[in-house]
Protein backbone atom coordinates (compact mmCIF):
# COMPACT_ATOMS: atom_id res chain seq x y z
CA UNK A 1 0.00 0.00 0.00
CA UNK A 2 1.10 3.55 -0.56
CA UNK A 3 1.83 4.81 2.42
CA UNK A 4 -0.67 5.77 5.91
CA UNK A 5 -4.02 7.03 5.00
CA UNK A 6 -3.90 10.05 7.49
CA UNK A 7 -7.39 12.86 7.73
CA UNK A 8 -5.77 16.40 8.30
CA UNK A 9 -7.85 19.64 9.81
CA UNK A 10 -6.41 23.22 9.66
CA UNK A 11 -7.93 25.69 10.84
CA UNK A 12 -5.43 28.33 12.05
CA UNK A 13 -6.66 31.34 10.00
CA UNK A 14 -10.23 31.31 8.04
CA UNK A 15 -10.23 28.15 6.15
CA UNK A 16 -11.74 24.98 7.47
CA UNK A 17 -9.58 22.64 6.01
CA UNK A 18 -9.99 18.40 5.90
CA UNK A 19 -7.64 16.72 3.83
CA UNK A 20 -7.51 13.27 3.22
CA UNK A 21 -4.02 11.33 2.00
CA UNK A 22 -2.13 8.71 1.11
CA UNK A 23 0.98 9.14 1.79
CA UNK A 24 2.21 11.00 -1.29
CA UNK A 25 -1.42 10.75 -2.60
CA UNK A 26 -4.09 13.51 -2.39
CA UNK A 27 -7.26 11.59 -2.05
CA UNK A 28 -9.18 14.75 -0.89
CA UNK A 29 -9.12 18.15 -0.11
CA UNK A 30 -12.36 19.71 1.31
CA UNK A 31 -11.90 23.52 2.17
CA UNK A 32 -14.76 26.43 3.38
CA UNK A 33 -13.88 29.44 3.16
CA UNK A 34 -15.04 32.92 5.82
CA UNK A 35 -13.29 35.16 3.37
CA UNK A 36 -16.56 36.23 2.20
CA UNK A 37 -17.67 36.90 5.51
CA UNK A 38 -14.54 38.96 6.15
CA UNK A 39 -14.17 40.81 2.77
CA UNK A 40 -15.99 43.83 4.20
CA UNK A 41 -13.22 44.28 7.39
CA UNK A 42 -10.62 44.37 5.08
CA UNK A 43 -9.06 41.33 6.74
CA UNK A 44 -9.52 38.42 8.81
CA UNK A 45 -11.86 39.29 11.91
CA UNK A 46 -10.78 36.23 14.76
CA UNK A 47 -14.35 36.27 16.12
CA UNK A 48 -16.14 35.90 13.00
CA UNK A 49 -13.67 32.74 11.39
CA UNK A 50 -13.90 30.73 15.07
CA UNK A 51 -18.03 30.67 14.70
CA UNK A 52 -17.20 29.86 10.69
CA UNK A 53 -15.15 26.82 11.78
CA UNK A 54 -17.88 25.66 14.13
CA UNK A 55 -20.39 25.84 11.60
CA UNK A 56 -18.28 23.92 8.55
CA UNK A 57 -16.37 21.50 10.30
CA UNK A 58 -18.65 18.82 10.67
CA UNK A 59 -20.14 18.79 7.04
CA UNK A 60 -16.19 19.49 5.83
CA UNK A 61 -14.49 16.21 7.22
CA UNK A 62 -18.12 14.49 5.85
CA UNK A 63 -17.55 16.02 2.33
CA UNK A 64 -13.77 14.83 2.74
CA UNK A 65 -14.71 11.57 3.71
CA UNK A 66 -16.77 11.36 0.82
CA UNK A 67 -14.77 12.42 -1.74
CA UNK A 68 -11.51 10.35 -0.55
CA UNK A 69 -14.22 7.30 -0.72
CA UNK A 70 -12.54 5.91 2.26
CA UNK A 71 -14.27 4.78 6.06
CA UNK A 72 -13.03 6.52 9.29
CA UNK A 73 -12.12 3.50 10.43
CA UNK A 74 -9.58 2.38 8.08
CA UNK A 75 -7.67 5.97 8.75
CA UNK A 76 -4.22 5.62 10.45
CA UNK A 77 -4.10 8.80 11.90
CA UNK A 78 -5.83 12.29 12.43
CA UNK A 79 -3.79 15.24 12.58
CA UNK A 80 -4.99 18.40 13.11
CA UNK A 81 -2.92 22.35 13.39
CA UNK A 82 -2.08 22.90 16.87
CA UNK A 83 -0.53 26.33 16.49
CA UNK A 84 0.78 29.08 15.23
CA UNK A 85 -2.63 30.58 14.56
CA UNK A 86 -5.73 32.35 15.33
CA UNK A 87 -6.83 30.94 19.13
CA UNK A 88 -10.45 30.44 18.77
CA UNK A 89 -9.65 29.08 15.66
CA UNK A 90 -7.02 26.86 16.46
CA UNK A 91 -9.60 25.50 18.84
CA UNK A 92 -12.39 24.44 16.92
CA UNK A 93 -9.94 22.43 14.76
CA UNK A 94 -7.86 20.92 18.08
CA UNK A 95 -11.12 20.08 19.43
CA UNK A 96 -12.90 18.42 16.78
CA UNK A 97 -9.74 16.39 15.93
CA UNK A 98 -9.86 15.00 19.44
CA UNK A 99 -13.19 14.03 19.59
CA UNK A 100 -12.94 12.12 16.36
CA UNK A 101 -9.45 10.26 16.89
CA UNK A 102 -10.93 9.32 20.25
CA UNK A 103 -14.30 7.91 19.26
CA UNK A 104 -12.49 6.38 16.41
CA UNK A 105 -9.65 5.17 18.70
CA UNK A 106 -6.81 5.94 16.19
CA UNK A 107 -3.72 8.25 17.21
CA UNK A 108 -3.80 12.26 17.26
CA UNK A 109 -1.05 14.12 15.69
CA UNK A 110 -0.68 17.69 16.17
CA UNK A 111 1.30 19.25 14.00
CA UNK A 112 2.60 22.87 13.40
CA UNK A 113 1.33 25.00 10.78
CA UNK A 114 4.60 26.38 9.15
CA UNK A 115 6.32 22.95 8.73
CA UNK A 116 2.61 21.76 6.98
CA UNK A 117 3.02 24.28 4.20
CA UNK A 118 6.39 23.02 3.70
CA UNK A 119 5.53 19.32 3.94
CA UNK A 120 2.03 19.44 0.93
CA UNK A 121 4.52 19.79 -1.60
CA UNK A 122 5.07 15.99 -1.05
CA UNK A 123 1.45 15.75 -2.71
CA UNK A 124 3.00 17.42 -6.00
CA UNK A 125 6.37 16.73 -6.21
CA UNK A 126 7.22 13.43 -4.04
CA UNK A 127 9.14 12.86 -1.22
CA UNK A 128 10.30 16.39 0.04
CA UNK A 129 14.19 16.38 -0.17
CA UNK A 130 15.96 17.11 3.02
CA UNK A 131 17.08 19.74 3.77
CA UNK A 132 15.03 21.68 1.91
CA UNK A 133 14.74 25.64 2.35
CA UNK A 134 11.65 27.44 2.59
CA UNK A 135 10.14 30.47 1.91
CA UNK A 136 6.48 30.68 3.12
CA UNK A 137 4.68 34.25 2.49
CA UNK A 138 1.04 34.34 2.76
CA UNK A 139 -1.42 37.15 4.75
CA UNK A 140 -0.30 35.73 8.18
CA UNK A 141 3.45 34.88 8.03
CA UNK A 142 6.63 35.63 6.27
CA UNK A 143 9.31 33.56 7.21
CA UNK A 144 12.62 31.60 5.43
CA UNK A 145 12.75 28.14 7.55
CA UNK A 146 15.59 25.70 7.08
CA UNK A 147 14.24 21.94 6.80
CA UNK A 148 16.49 19.19 7.90
CA UNK A 149 13.60 16.97 8.97
CA UNK A 150 9.91 17.74 8.45
CA UNK A 151 8.73 15.87 10.70
CA UNK A 152 11.09 16.99 13.78
CA UNK A 153 13.65 19.43 12.98
CA UNK A 154 12.53 23.11 11.08
CA UNK A 155 14.47 26.07 11.84
CA UNK A 156 13.42 29.60 11.45
CA UNK A 157 16.24 31.69 9.48
CA UNK A 158 13.98 34.65 9.36
CA UNK A 159 10.99 36.63 9.14
CA UNK A 160 8.95 39.70 8.85
CA UNK A 161 9.65 42.21 11.29
CA UNK A 162 6.36 43.80 10.27
CA UNK A 163 3.93 43.57 7.67
CA UNK A 164 3.28 40.03 5.96
CA UNK A 165 4.40 39.78 2.61
CA UNK A 166 0.60 39.16 1.88
CA UNK A 167 -0.53 41.84 3.93
CA UNK A 168 1.48 44.41 2.16
CA UNK A 169 -0.59 43.07 -0.90
CA UNK A 170 -3.81 43.33 0.74
CA UNK A 171 -2.96 46.91 2.43
CA UNK A 172 -2.04 48.27 -0.48
CA UNK A 173 -5.09 46.72 -2.75
CA UNK A 174 -7.06 48.35 -0.07
CA UNK A 175 -5.42 52.03 -1.40
CA UNK A 176 -5.96 50.71 -4.46
CA UNK A 177 -9.20 50.52 -3.64
CA UNK A 178 -9.12 46.52 -5.43
CA UNK A 179 -10.78 44.77 -3.01
CA UNK A 180 -9.82 41.88 -0.52
CA UNK A 181 -8.04 40.12 -0.90
CA UNK A 182 -5.47 42.16 -2.69
CA UNK A 183 -2.58 39.78 -3.96
CA UNK A 184 -4.74 38.15 -7.22
CA UNK A 185 -5.89 41.06 -7.88
CA UNK A 186 -2.38 43.08 -7.93
CA UNK A 187 -1.11 39.76 -9.98
CA UNK A 188 -3.45 40.55 -12.52
CA UNK A 189 -3.34 44.64 -12.95
CA UNK A 190 0.54 44.20 -12.38
CA UNK A 191 0.85 41.94 -15.96
CA UNK A 192 0.04 44.95 -17.74
CA UNK A 193 1.98 47.73 -16.07
CA UNK A 194 5.47 48.07 -16.18
CA UNK A 195 7.49 46.96 -12.82
CA UNK A 196 10.87 49.65 -13.67
CA UNK A 197 7.97 52.45 -14.23
CA UNK A 198 8.57 53.67 -9.94
CA UNK A 199 11.32 52.68 -7.89
CA UNK A 200 10.06 51.31 -4.40
CA UNK A 201 12.66 50.48 -1.88
CA UNK A 202 13.53 47.14 -0.85
CA UNK A 203 13.15 46.53 3.06
CA UNK A 204 16.30 45.36 4.71
CA UNK A 205 18.80 45.03 2.03
CA UNK A 206 21.13 47.26 3.69
CA UNK A 207 24.95 46.25 4.06
CA UNK A 208 23.86 46.22 7.84
CA UNK A 209 20.75 45.16 7.72
CA UNK A 210 19.75 41.29 9.18
CA UNK A 211 20.21 39.43 6.21
CA UNK A 212 17.07 36.49 6.42
CA UNK A 213 14.72 39.14 8.06
CA UNK A 214 11.41 41.25 5.67
CA UNK A 215 10.24 44.12 6.10
CA UNK A 216 7.17 45.65 4.74
CA UNK A 217 5.98 48.25 6.18
CA UNK A 218 8.32 50.80 4.60
CA UNK A 219 7.15 49.73 1.26
CA UNK A 220 3.70 50.08 1.96
CA UNK A 221 4.23 53.76 3.18
CA UNK A 222 5.95 54.28 0.12
CA UNK A 223 3.51 53.73 -2.04
CA UNK A 224 0.43 54.78 -0.14
CA UNK A 225 2.42 57.93 -0.23
CA UNK A 226 3.38 58.26 -3.84
CA UNK A 227 -0.36 56.99 -4.67
CA UNK A 228 -1.78 60.23 -2.28
CA UNK A 229 0.75 63.12 -3.88
CA UNK A 230 -1.03 61.49 -7.34
CA UNK A 231 -4.16 61.44 -6.11
CA UNK A 232 -3.62 65.15 -4.39
CA UNK A 233 -2.10 66.72 -7.72
CA UNK A 234 -5.05 65.27 -9.22
CA UNK A 235 -3.61 63.52 -11.57
CA UNK A 236 -4.80 59.57 -12.13
CA UNK A 237 -3.21 56.86 -10.62
CA UNK A 238 -1.55 54.36 -12.74
CA UNK A 239 -2.91 51.19 -11.16
CA UNK A 240 -1.15 49.02 -13.37
CA UNK A 241 2.28 50.39 -12.94
CA UNK A 242 1.76 50.91 -9.32
CA UNK A 243 1.10 47.40 -9.30
CA UNK A 244 3.74 46.45 -11.01
CA UNK A 245 6.50 48.17 -8.97
CA UNK A 246 5.29 47.29 -5.52
CA UNK A 247 4.86 44.14 -6.72
CA UNK A 248 8.22 43.80 -8.73
CA UNK A 249 10.00 45.10 -4.73
CA UNK A 250 8.06 42.54 -2.68
CA UNK A 251 9.36 39.51 -5.30
CA UNK A 252 12.95 40.96 -5.75
CA UNK A 253 13.59 41.23 -2.02
CA UNK A 254 12.02 37.54 -1.29
CA UNK A 255 13.63 35.66 -3.97
CA UNK A 256 16.89 37.46 -3.36
CA UNK A 257 17.14 36.68 0.41
CA UNK A 258 15.90 32.93 -0.26
CA UNK A 259 18.53 31.91 -2.98
CA UNK A 260 21.10 33.92 -0.41
CA UNK A 261 19.72 31.54 2.55
CA UNK A 262 20.27 28.86 0.21
CA UNK A 263 23.56 29.51 -0.82
CA UNK A 264 24.69 30.19 2.51
CA UNK A 265 23.93 27.27 3.72
CA UNK A 266 24.87 25.02 0.97
CA UNK A 267 21.08 23.49 0.41
CA UNK A 268 19.91 22.85 -3.04
CA UNK A 269 16.49 22.48 -2.87
CA UNK A 270 13.92 25.65 -1.95
CA UNK A 271 10.04 25.29 -1.36
CA UNK A 272 7.50 28.17 -1.69
CA UNK A 273 4.92 28.23 0.11
CA UNK A 274 1.52 30.13 1.72
CA UNK A 275 -1.20 31.94 -0.10
CA UNK A 276 1.50 34.44 -2.38
CA UNK A 277 3.49 31.80 -3.81
CA UNK A 278 0.64 31.64 -6.01
CA UNK A 279 1.74 35.20 -7.41
CA UNK A 280 2.70 35.01 -11.03
CA UNK A 281 5.50 37.42 -11.13
CA UNK A 282 7.25 35.44 -7.83
CA UNK A 283 7.60 32.41 -9.58
CA UNK A 284 8.74 33.06 -12.64
CA UNK A 285 11.63 35.46 -10.68
CA UNK A 286 12.32 32.31 -8.44
CA UNK A 287 12.61 30.29 -11.18
CA UNK A 288 15.18 32.27 -12.64
CA UNK A 289 17.15 33.06 -9.96
CA UNK A 290 17.02 29.77 -8.48
CA UNK A 291 18.30 28.11 -11.96
CA UNK A 292 21.17 30.67 -12.27
CA UNK A 293 22.56 29.44 -8.83
CA UNK A 294 21.89 25.66 -9.26
CA UNK A 295 18.60 25.02 -6.99
CA UNK A 296 15.88 22.96 -7.55
CA UNK A 297 12.78 24.47 -6.94
CA UNK A 298 9.06 23.10 -5.72
CA UNK A 299 6.40 25.06 -6.24
CA UNK A 300 2.98 23.29 -5.26
CA UNK A 301 -0.27 24.43 -6.90
CA UNK A 302 -1.87 27.32 -5.79
CA UNK A 303 -4.45 25.21 -4.39
CA UNK A 304 -2.40 23.30 -2.44
CA UNK A 305 -0.19 27.13 -1.00
CA UNK A 306 -3.43 28.45 0.01
CA UNK A 307 -4.37 27.11 3.99
CA UNK A 308 -6.07 23.43 3.50
CA UNK A 309 -6.36 20.43 5.12
CA UNK A 310 -4.24 18.34 2.83
CA UNK A 311 -0.87 19.60 3.91
CA UNK A 312 -1.81 19.17 7.60
CA UNK A 313 -2.63 15.51 6.53
CA UNK A 314 0.43 15.25 4.36
CA UNK A 315 2.85 15.72 7.46
CA UNK A 316 0.80 13.61 10.07
CA UNK A 317 0.79 10.83 6.86
CA UNK A 318 4.72 11.31 7.22
CA UNK A 319 4.80 11.54 11.03
CA UNK A 320 3.33 7.87 11.35
CA UNK A 321 5.31 6.69 8.09
CA UNK A 322 8.22 7.59 10.35
CA UNK A 323 7.01 6.68 13.80
CA UNK A 324 6.97 9.51 15.37
CA UNK A 325 5.16 9.25 19.06
CA UNK A 326 1.45 10.53 18.78
CA UNK A 327 -0.10 13.97 20.78
CA UNK A 328 -1.46 13.37 24.15
CA UNK A 329 -5.18 13.87 24.16
CA UNK A 330 -4.59 17.14 25.98
CA UNK A 331 -3.28 18.74 22.80
CA UNK A 332 -2.89 22.31 23.43
CA UNK A 333 -4.04 25.05 20.27
CA UNK A 334 -1.20 27.49 20.46
CA UNK A 335 -1.10 30.32 18.94
CA UNK A 336 2.27 31.05 19.00
CA UNK A 337 3.09 27.59 18.61
CA UNK A 338 7.40 27.84 17.43
CA UNK A 339 8.35 25.58 14.55
O1 LIG B 1 -2.02 31.24 2.73
P1 LIG B 1 -3.18 32.16 2.64
O2 LIG B 1 -4.38 31.71 1.86
O3 LIG B 1 -3.73 32.53 4.05
C1 LIG B 1 -2.93 32.97 5.10
O4 LIG B 1 -2.71 34.19 5.16
O5 LIG B 1 -2.46 32.12 5.89
O6 LIG B 1 -2.63 33.53 2.03
C2 LIG B 1 -3.50 34.60 1.73
C3 LIG B 1 -2.65 35.75 1.25
C4 LIG B 1 -3.45 37.03 1.09
O7 LIG B 1 -2.75 38.08 1.71
C5 LIG B 1 -3.50 37.21 -0.42
O8 LIG B 1 -3.57 38.56 -0.82
C6 LIG B 1 -2.21 36.57 -0.86
O9 LIG B 1 -2.07 35.45 -0.02
N1 LIG B 1 -2.24 36.14 -2.27
C7 LIG B 1 -1.44 36.66 -3.22
C8 LIG B 1 -1.83 36.04 -4.45
N2 LIG B 1 -2.83 35.17 -4.18
C9 LIG B 1 -3.08 35.24 -2.84
N3 LIG B 1 -0.46 37.56 -3.14
C10 LIG B 1 0.16 37.88 -4.28
N4 LIG B 1 -0.16 37.37 -5.49
C11 LIG B 1 -1.12 36.45 -5.62
N5 LIG B 1 -1.42 35.95 -6.83
ZN1 LIG C 1 -0.90 29.48 6.22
Amino acid sequence: RGGPLVLGIETSCDETGVGIVHGHTLLADAVASSVDEHARYGGVVPEVASRAHLEAMIPTIRRALKEAGVSASDLDGIAVTAGPGLAGALLVGVSAAKAYAYALGKPLYGVNHLASHICVDQLEHGALPEPTMALLVSGGHSSLLLAPDITSDVRPLGSTIDDAAGEAFDKIARVLQLGFPGGPVIDRYAREGDPDAISFPRGLTGPRDPVYDFSFSGLKTAVARWIEAKRAAGEDVPVADVSASFQEAVVDVLTRKAVRACKDSGVEHLMIGGGVAANSRLRAMAERRCEDAGITLRVPRPKLCTDNGAMVAALGAEMVARNRPASDWDLPADSSLPV
